[in-house]
């Protein structure tokens, strides 16, 4: 992006922001905006590497008179809501999966609506269920998800809706597919697969997988999930029709295809299997490859990694992590 207009997104709040997304967005969001304007905040303190590139605060985003006060004392025009808790961890304890993930948007959009923020939260395939279009799966179609996660996505697009519609706060989101990065570990989500593969590539040229070598799902590299994040909330309002539930995706994966990218760059490479059959049965209830023409349409979307492109990025950074390290 050549340069962000000034009158422009200048305070932002991120919640959330020690993840595997937010690991990513904040210094991208510095870059663009300031490093003083971006306000990292997390439920857990973060160690020196995500602390001392710019401002962090210990915020529990499920807190409502917390995330007001943070708002209000920097204030924020604009909150990036990445807290939540994933779906494998979710299914392992639902009650807390709809208690962060919904107490935490809530908490978001009220203060929003008192303070005149924006903003983004993402959205997951996990929206999707048994019962949907499996490929392609449209924008706009089914949605009955089998898990405590699938259904606090579907209840927080409804929610995003609901203050934009009624209380005008400008909300947006994409429904995010796997994302694939390097740096912060993914935060157990059913797609973890395909981050762990790379580091045991790099480390021991083995690995055991726990989908099914056939399961294929949409997949992301981070740059290009950081890049829709910031496209779709420097978009034109007017034109977004799908606002808070965007289908994005760049790629689909299976372990078997990944698999055989990596032995192109690692020949003696090799995957065994031991499914998981909770995290199989979460992948299956997920579409085979999602149709993103709306984002194309309505904000320009456009992946630049593909798998061969993410593979031999990915590896590039893990084997020299991994060789420096030791
Ligand atoms: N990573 C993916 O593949 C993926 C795919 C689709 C959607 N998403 C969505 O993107 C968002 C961010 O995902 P991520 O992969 O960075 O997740 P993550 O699990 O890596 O990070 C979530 C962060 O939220 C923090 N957190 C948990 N409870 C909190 C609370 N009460 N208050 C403040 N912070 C809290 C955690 O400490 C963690 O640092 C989530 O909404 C997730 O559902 C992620």
């Amino acid at each position: 992006m050549a340069s962000i207009a000034e009158e422009s997104l200048k305070r932002i709040l991120v919640t959330g922001a020690g993840g595997q997304i937010g690991s990513w967005l904040v210094p991208r969001l510095r870059e663009l905006y300031g490093t003083s304007n971006v306000l990292a905040t997390d439920v857990r303190q973060l160690g020196a590497e995500a602390t001392e590139g710019g401002p962090f605060q210990v915020l529990d985003a499920t807190q409502t008179r917390s995330v007001g006060q943070v708002v209000m004392r920097h204030e924020a025009d604009t909150v990036f809501h990445l807290a939540a808790i994933l779906s494998a961890v979710g299914e392992r304890d639902p009650r807390l999966a709809w208690h962060v993930n919904m107490a935490s948007l809530e908490a978001v959009l009220e203060v929003a609506r008192e303070q005149g923020c924006a903003v983004f939260t993402p959205s997951s395939i996990g929206v999707f269920g048994p019962g949907t279009p499996k490929d392609p799966t449209p924008q706009d179609t089914v949605m009955r998800p089998g898990t405590m996660y699938g259904i606090t996505k579907v209840a927080g697009e409804l929610l995003c809706d609901y203050y934009h519609a009624r209380h005008g706060v400008d909300t947006r989101g994409v429904r995010f597919p796997g994302l694939v990065s390097y740096g912060a570990p993914p935060g157990g989500g059913t797609t973890d697969w395909a981050v762990d593969i790379f580091h045991h590539a790099a480390a021991s040229a083995r690995y055991t997988c726990f989908l099914g070598p056939d399961t294929q799902l949409d997949m992301m590299y981070m740059p290009d999930a950081v890049r829709a994040i910031i496209a779709l909330m420097e978009a034109d309002p007017a034109r977004l029709w799908h606002r808070n539930a965007f289908n994005v995706t760049a790629m689909q994966l299976t372990p078997e295809h990944l698999a055989a990218e990596i032995r192109r760059h690692l020949p003696d490479f090799r995957v065994t299997y031991d499914i998981d059959p909770v995290r199989q049965s979460i992948a299956d209830s997920w579409p085979d490859r999602i149709d993103d023409s709306a984002a194309r349409a309505e904000w320009g979307w456009c992946p630049e990694f593909d798998i061969e492109a993410m593979t031999a990025d990915m590896l590039k950074h893990v084997g020299l992590a991994t060789a420096s390290s030791g």
